[in-house]
């Protein structure tokens, strides 16, 4: 599934760039995978993208301390 046209930049993408920074942010995603850069309008797919799967990835951002 293509996310933005402009750029061809696919969901598989967006996953892999996540899988692999969980802590970036959604500007860090747009600059590595150029997704959302040139007309925009692909800007509101990809944040809700960007946010469903942060949210499905439930405890992989959360900072774990063992004592
Ligand atoms: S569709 Fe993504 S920048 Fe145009």
């Amino acid at each position: 599934m293509i996310i933005c046209r402009c750029n061809e930049v696919t969901l598989h993408e967006i996953k892999q760039f996540i899988s692999k920074k969980p802590y970036a942010t959604f500007d860090e995603l747009k600059l590595a995978t150029t997704a959302s850069t040139a007309c925009g309008r692909c800007h509101s797919l990809l944040k809700k993208t960007y946010d469903k799967i942060n949210k499905d990835l439930p405890s992989n951002k959360q900072l774990r301390i063992s004592f």
